[in-house]
């Protein structure tokens, strides 16, 4: 049983579910690598009372088949333990409620010494010596959970507290995307505090919602017998768009790349991400898409749901509905990819590269001599010297040199062009005015100014003051 195969953070938020099934507003999270490590977690929800405390240290606490709240996170009955236990050798849970505090201790060498699964009341002198003990004191009611003995979080390690850190090093990111919803507060519900060794976890939103640049696309709802599942797909801004904070937020280590797919929340707590369940490749096109998927706890025996709740797969009914999905928001991702930088749904412009499709399957991108800047210029020229540039124009277009820029693209750098760069898009404004003959006004409606709308003000500004 100790060995289901949870890593510390998946454990550590298997209590936090616990605390928010008990309506928990704020979740303090302590933990300790000195002499006498241990991982304390305290919330200020509902507490249990003595009774109630004694059946929550039963494994299987609760029937699996039983009818859960829509907003329980729970499920098997067994998640404080499996998840204490997977980690440590003896864990204590305190609990308040209507003013009393009780407490009880799971303590493996105790089992192993009785042969007997016999939980221990710890006394008050135990009590006294807990981690955040204190403050579970000053809560109205609460739970507190203190793993100590940590054997299976520092096994085999050479210098145990070094290990503890960096096995604990992934918490903070992990807590900050899995629960982010609830952190957020979401549709007017509280938000939830959860605290790692005093420090606030921010809620990790993987569709940046914050960017405006982001481009949400149509909502679709899967109904079924159970109830209903929410997808709803996101195409984050192209990278240019994003600062490194946000990058680092939507792709972390792995790069955006990776982290492209279905997000998957079970009672908005999030289960599974960044994958495509094998329904289409990971493919570069595609890296700028995340579809959040809503699937209430009323699905949960359809799922191969493992004691973690770390699924592999969502319910196969839902997975096909999805497959299905999949082209719809696609076309989005790519269309991003490819001209970048456009607040959504297309404007009326004539774009200076137009890419074409000669023939299905095969493209190629040329320089639009329709657009104005082009004709502009041709339209001064001889005859003969139209015929060179649009000779010109086309070598550009020919020689573009697509490995190159996709292999840029794919390591997620930034293009250094005049994007955002208030100096340059002024200095291309002036330019084209210059070729154009046209007033500001009117360049900043033709490609490539009237990609940066935000900034347009600022251009004009520039060069009635200039
Ligand atoms: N922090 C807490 N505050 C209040 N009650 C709790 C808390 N943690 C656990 N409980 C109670 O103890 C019970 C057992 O918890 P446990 O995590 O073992 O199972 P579960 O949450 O019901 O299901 P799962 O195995 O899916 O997590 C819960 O159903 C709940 O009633
Ligand atoms: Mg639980």
């Amino acid at each position: 049983m100790r060995a289901v195969g949870y890593s510390v953070e998946a454990a550590i938020a298997d209590l936090v579910d616990n605390s928010i099934s008990a309506s928990a507003a704020r979740i303090d999270i302590k933990y300790d690598a000195s002499d006498f490590p241990f991982i304390a977690i305290l919330d200020n929800g509902r507490g249990m009372g003595p009774a109630e405390l004694t059946n929550a240290m039963r494994l299987g606490s609760q029937d699996p088949g039983n009818e859960r709240h829509p907003d329980d996170l729970g499920r098997f009955g067994l998640g404080l333990k499996t998840a204490s236990l997977s980690q440590c050798r003896c864990f204590t849970v305190v609990s308040k409620k209507s003013g009393m505090i009780s407490a009880r201790c799971w303590d493996l060498d105790t089992i192993e010494r009785l042969h007997e699964w016999r939980v221990v009341v710890p006394d008050s002198e135990q009590l006294a010596s807990l981690p955040l003990m204190t403050k579970l004191e000053q809560c109205e009611s609460g739970t507190l959970v203190v793993w100590q003995d940590l054997d299976r979080l520092v096994a085999g390690a050479r210098n145990p507290q070094q290990e503890m850190t960096t096995k604990l090093s992934p918490l903070f990111e992990h807590l900050a995307l899995v629960f982010h919803r609830y952190s957020a507060g979401e549709g007017g519900n509280t938000a939830i505090e959860i605290y790692v060794n005093s420090r606030k976890v921010p809620a990790r939103d993987p569709y940046l919602r914050g960017n405006s640049f982001r481009q949400p696309l149509e909502g679709q709802v899967i109904r079924h017998e159970r109830g209903d599942v929410l997808v709803t797909p996101v195409i984050l801004p192209p990278v240019s768009h994003l600062n490194a904070d946000e990058i680092e937020v939507a792709g972390g280590r792995d790069g955006l790349r990776g982290t492209q797919g279905f997000y998957v929340y079970r009672n908005r707590r999030l289960v599974i991400w960044g994958t495509w369940f094998r329904l289409v490749p990971k493919d570069e096109f595609y890296k700028l898409t995340r579809v959040q998927v809503d699937i209430p706890n009323s699905f949960d025996d359809l799922w191969a749901l493992d004691i973690k709740k770390s699924a592999a797969y969502p319910p196969d009914a839902i997975r096909a509905r999805l497959k299905d999905l999949i082209p719809h928001f696609a076309g989005v991702s790519r269309r991003t990819i490819t001209h970048p930088g456009r607040k959504t749904g297309p404007k009326d412009f004539t774009a200076l590269w137009q890419r074409i499709e000669p023939t299905h399957g095969a493209f190629r991108y040329e320089i639009n001599s329709e657009h104005p800047a082009v004709k502009a210029l041709s339209s001064r020229l001889t005859p003969a010297d139209q015929g060179s540039l649009q000779a010109l124009l086309g070598l550009v277009g020919d020689s573009l040199p697509f490995e190159s820029i996709y292999a840029d693209m794919s390591s997620d750098t930034h293009s250094s062009n005049s994007a955002g760069n208030l100096a340059a898009l002024v200095e291309m404004a002036e330019e084209l005015m210059t070729l154009t003959g046209f007033d500001v006004d009117q360049v900043l409606q033709i490609d490539p100014l009237i990609r940066y709308e935000h900034l347009h003000s600022k251009i004009k500004a520039e060069l009635t003051i200039g």
